[in-house]
């Protein structure tokens, strides 16, 4: 599949009313990035500056989001940042099993579309929605961050690692060394 796969996708979310969310978004995050991406970030919901722009993680998480990226050798172009849902909940409550359900569909298609490598997921949402897809437990955060869990058969082959979610760091700043050390492992996964 190609660059214009992900540009109709993009077109037909933009349009999306499967969920409430749908009435109360300034703008659809449909993720952005390179279509060709090895690696695909995938974080939990937009908040208020992704709904205001319609572009995933440029509020203060997203600062420390592009600190990451460079800790792992990482420039914004090349992966591909996307969201479990692409609306943003009224004050950035969390997603709703509803919203997971009929949102997802829109992520499963990117993933198929840009067949990345790696895919690291950002906070909890984000880790057992991609574990769960590919048939593993998830655990809690403390016990599977920086992990490598690899799928390979016929189809597919992945790592998929999971990550603190970066607005973690913003709430308890202790986390913030070892958030960094997780990210210098993805560097050499990429080798
Ligand atoms: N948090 C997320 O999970 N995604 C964003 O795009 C921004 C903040």
């Amino acid at each position: 599949m190609s660059k214009e796969d992900l540009l109709v996708l993009k077109k037909e979310v933009e349009t999306c009313t499967r969920c409430d969310l749908h009435k109360t978004r300034t703008n659809v995050v449909f993720g952005e990035g390179s279509a060709n991406a090895r690696i695909m970030l995938c974080g939990e919901a937009p908040g208020y500056w992704e709904d205001q722009k319609g572009r995933p993680f440029v509020g203060n998480a997203g600062k420390f989001l592009d600190e990451l990226l460079s800790i792992a050798g990482l420039k914004r172009e090349e992966v591909f940042i996307a969201n479990i849902l692409k609306c943003r909940p009224p004050g950035n409550r969390e997603p709703r099993p509803e919203e997971i359900e009929l949102c997802t569909s829109f992520l499963n298609k990117q993933i198929k579309i840009i067949k990345p490598r790696i895919i690291c997921t950002l906070g909890n949402y984000a880790t057992s929605y991609i574990l769960e897809k590919y048939g593993f437990k998830s655990d809690s955060m403390g016990k599977i961050h920086g992990k490598v869990f690899r799928v390979s058969n016929l189809s597919t082959q992945l790592k998929i690692i999971p990550m603190y979610h970066p607005a973690t760091a913003l709430y308890k700043p202790y986390m913030k060394e070892v958030i960094k050390r997780d990210w210098k492992l993805i560097k050499e996964e990429l080798k």
